[in-house]
């Protein structure tokens, strides 16, 4: 561990965790507890849950859950040291300087080190870029009129022609050839032996909202092949869930985004005083970016280039981005190519008049769809509604459905009614009527847990709940039980706590600084319990759960006894015939 326990957990209580959640998440006092919309899925009511008495936090939804910490590294995508630092700054807590030795590098994770490496690596292809060697790179840049501040502020640089100069560059600075090749900066062959990925290229490094490097887009300064190279996804690297230029369009104060394609419509939309632009980099939108998206804006901008892959990628984002709760509009660039060529030949306030003319997106998808129809003949016409009043279904709601039939009998010349009836009549034939049933978003895709290890992570659960059941379960149930060594280890904190008359699980967390093994520490406490009525159902459960983890306790350290340990033996028949005794037992939870 790089601090302390004691510091991290002053700086933990120091942070009232409502305080910081409220700062990301809107919340309202219901009881004991504050409530509001979960930033981690997509929902209309509100079930995410903050404890001011407990300091943590659970969503009922989603299932995501934690301490104060564990919100930032979920949030902000912060390691979990990266969480303690942000919230000692904001309490006022200082830090000693971290040393960097080996060993904290080790424990820093893989994650932490990957981060290192592409930002050493960015700043060498900055200053490569201002370099002799830099300057046909520098001259391109230029030529495409982009100015020194902007070079510099979205850290553009250059890979020079060398083939392993930066792999050079990076072994010296001390990291191994298996991390550099981890960060993707580096490939192997066999005819040339390790060489960097990126050569000859001007390169755009890629942040996240937080503006740590995450990967690199490399462009030909020319017509070469392929023009653009990107880093392979990696450990930090995940293009469904990165859009560039979120780092500074998230800071733009304007209530919605404009998404284009690529790294130089964002560069030249920036340049012309669009601060909000981002770019999913030639990858179709994905949920993943829209929940990015959420976090800042409701609604968006699609300025998506004009040739026909263009259209199909705004066609592909409107449903998306519309099931995820953001509205889109879409701006056409024509008659340019996309938003870099259209600012610069048409200049900046044309393209504030095109987004003052955006076009809604599903109308805009009707205006595509309509062009598959022959409109001047009846049937063509007639089909064209039939779908069109098909997709007016996909409206759940009634207002927003009725606004929308209303626009496009406008914009189509029909009568509104006939519309309607249409999209009743469709509804019913389809049996759509109702909505199909969404598939589960978050935790859906899971694998079926080891029923041992809910029986285990229940019991953690119940304990935090009620200090009352505590009592109760520690009189049968030991730290050993619990088969699983983080559960152990989470177990024996929570006794030595109990013991010394004072649960706190919140506490609990600091302990677990390496970021998978934090989030699942932080989701023993919140496992999720079927609601149990009454009394007699909670104590039958309680009993069943006990003698579950019990035995299952018992089996596995019989299996695991030293052959020749006749003491450890004797105990566990001890411990068995225990078990029979319970299972005559009344357990009562009052
Ligand atoms: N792209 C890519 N690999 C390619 C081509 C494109 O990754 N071989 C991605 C890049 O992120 C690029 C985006 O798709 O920015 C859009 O591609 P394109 O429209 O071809 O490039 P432009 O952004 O217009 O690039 P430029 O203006 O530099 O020609
Ligand atoms: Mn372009």
């Amino acid at each position: 561990m790089y601090y302390p326990e004691e510091l991290i957990e002053e700086v933990r209580m120091k942070n009232d965790i409502v305080d910081v959640i409220s700062g990301y998440v809107r919340l309202q006092k219901k009881g004991s507890s504050y409530f509001g919309l979960c930033p981690f899925h997509n929902e209309k009511s509100p079930s995410f849950s903050v404890s001011r008495g407990k300091q943590m936090y659970y969503c009922f939804g989603c299932g995501a859950g934690g301490n104060v910490f564990t919100f930032l590294m979920e949030y902000e995508n912060f390691s979990f040291i990266e969480a303690v630092k942000f919230l000692a700054d904001r309490a006022g807590v200082e830090l000693p300087e971290m040393e960097y030795s080996k060993e904290a590098k080790e424990k820093a994770g893989l994650r932490a080190t990957l981060l290192e490496i592409n930002k050493v690596a960015a700043q060498y292809f900055y200053v490569q870029l201002k370099t002799e060697q830099g300057k046909t790179a520098y001259t391109y840049l230029t030529n495409r009129e982009l100015s020194d501040d902007t070079i510099k502020a979205f850290g553009l640089g250059y890979s020079n022609k060398y083939s392993n100069d930066l792999f050079q560059y990076l072994r010296k600075k001390g990291y191994s050839e298996d991390l550099i090749r981890q960060a993707g900066l580096i490939n192997t062959d066999e005819k040339n032996g390790v060489y960097d990925k990126f050569w000859n290229r001007v390169m755009f490094p890629i942040m996240d909202v937080n503006n740590r490097v995450i990967g690199f887009g490399g462009r030909v300064m020319g017509d070469g092949k392929p023009k653009y190279l990107n880093s392979p996804e990696t450990a930090i690297f995940d293009k469904s869930r990165n859009l560039y230029g979120l780092n500074r369009a998230r800071t733009s104060r304007k209530p919605y985004l404009l998404i284009c394609e690529g790294y130089m419509d964002v560069i030249s939309l920036h340049q012309a005083g669009f601060t909000n632009a981002v770019a999913s980099l030639g990858t179709a939108l994905t949920t993943g970016h829209a929940s990015l998206i959420k976090r800042y804006v409701q609604e968006v901008y699609l300025t998506y280039d004009s040739d026909e892959a263009g259209t199909k990628a705004a066609l592909r984002a409107v449903p998306i981005l519309k099931e995820a709760g953001i509205s889109a509009k879409v701006i056409r660039m024509d008659p340019y190519k996309d938003p870099d060529e259209f600012i610069k030949n048409l200049g900046a306030d044309e393209f504030e008049k095109r987004i003052g003319s955006a076009r809604n997106g599903f109308l805009f998808s009707l205006e595509i769809l309509a062009k598959n129809y022959d409109m001047e003949s009846p049937e063509g016409k007639t089909a064209f509604f039939k779908e069109t009043a098909k997709r007016l279904m996909g409206f759940e709601d009634e207002l927003e459905r009725n606004n929308y039939i209303e626009a496009v009998a406008k914009s189509y010349r029909v009568s509104e009614e006939s519309l309607q009836k249409l999209v009743t009549k469709t509804a019913i034939s389809e049996g759509m009527a109702k909505p199909a049933a969404r598939p589960k978003q978050a935790g859906g895709g899971k694998p079926k847990e080891d029923g041992i290890l809910v029986s285990q992570k229940i019991l953690l659960t119940w304990m935090i709940e009620d200090v009352k059941l505590f009592g109760t379960i520690k009189r049968y149930i030991s730290p050993e039980d619990f088969t699983e060594e983080l559960y152990r280890t989470v177990a024996d904190l929570l006794y030595e706590q109990y013991e010394a008359g004072e649960l706190n699980p919140a506490k609990i967390l600091n302990h677990f600084t390496a970021e998978e093994e934090h989030r699942e520490a932080a989701s023993l406490f919140h496992t999720k319990i079927r609601e149990l009525s009454t009394r007699e159902e909670q104590e039958q459960a309680l009993k069943e759960t006990i003698l579950r983890v019990k035995g299952h306790s018992i089996d596995y350290r019989t299996m695991h006894l030293d052959p020749t340990d006749m003491a450890g033996l004797q105990r566990l028949m001890e411990e068995k015939r225990k078990l029979d005794d319970i299972k005559k037992l009344h357990i009562s939870i009052e």
